[in-house]
């Protein structure tokens, strides 16, 4: 779809207007500081803004730059990432951070290809820590961004692709401020989801989060918080901390130990 100038204008003017009255006052958003905008981005991956605020604020207090984090325990980060969910981010979070030290000089490259090149970064981090730690005018698609896309210009259409989305998004992109244009339009998408039913399900790439209860997810986390808790147990008394089947707790005990989250030695559990 090829937009024409009076649209992008009128369309730029809108989403900057709701900005200018209703901006939302993040954390993440006061800084430009790459570590932070890493750190922001990362836990935002998959979990709510709300739950990621006091979170974002404590880990960066524990661990306010990239050195601080690849020094500091595994067993330490995990306990400050407990409450966000899917704690695979945070080893990858740290392995990232190790590189930065180890092999960037503590600096976060900030080219796409070299974002890409880290740990636990997909294409759609990296564009995101491109625009709001470096302003970059990269195309940038997340779930409130594809919500005002969809809502905006596809009507009834169903099954929208993000091809047809990041086709417009890179047309009405606003080259000179894309940090503020991207948190002007998350805004926006924001909105848009109080207001109407669920806009982004007519999206191709809808997904919906899976249940969290009785999930193999849940009992990865029940493993987790039972190891930051005691330290070291045997597999016997892992399985009677956890009020679980015993092949649930196994088969997540296993996928911890693969993901290197957790290591097994000796028959000791404990955090790797
Ligand atoms: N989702 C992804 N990045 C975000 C950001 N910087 N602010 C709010 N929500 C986000």
């Amino acid at each position: 779809m090829k937009l024409s100038r009076r649209t992008i204008t009128a369309f730029r003017k809108k989403i900057y207007c709701h900005y200018a009255a209703h901006k939302r006052d993040l954390p993440w958003r006061s800084t430009c500081d790459p570590y932070r905008i890493v750190v922001s981005e990362i836990m935002l991956q998959q979990t709510q803004v709300d739950r990621v605020i006091p979170k974002y604020r404590h880990f960066i207090c524990a661990f306010p730059d990239f050195s601080a984090l690849a020094a500091a325990p595994l067993n330490t980060v995990l306990s400050f990432w407990h409450g966000l969910g899917y704690n695979r981010r945070a080893l990858s979070l740290k392995k990232l951070a190790h590189q930065v030290v180890d092999l960037h000089n503590g600096m976060l490259p900030d080219s796409l290809e070299g974002l890409l090149a880290l740990p636990g970064i997909g294409i759609a981090t990296a564009s995101s820590i491109s625009a709001f730690a470096f302003n970059k005018p990269v195309v940038f698609i997340e779930t409130n961004i594809r919500t005002v896309f969809i809502h905006e210009f596809f009507g009834t259409m169903k099954n929208v692709d993000d091809k047809e989305v990041a086709a417009l998004a890179e047309q009405v992109l606003d080259k000179k401020n894309p940090c503020k244009w991207y948190n002007a339009l998350m805004d926006y998408g924001v909105m848009l989801k109080r207001n109407y039913p669920n806009p982004s399900r007519k999206s191709a790439q809808y997904a919906k989060q899976s249940r969290f209860e009785g999930s193999h997810r849940q009992v990865r986390g029940m493993v987790l918080k039972t190891l930051l808790k005691e330290k070291s147990l045997t597999q016997k008394q892992l399985i009677a901390c956890i009020d679980k089947e015993e092949s649930s707790i196994l088969s997540a005990l296993d996928d911890l130990i693969r993901d290197r989250l957790v290591s097994s030695k000796k028959g000791e559990i404990s955090i790797a």
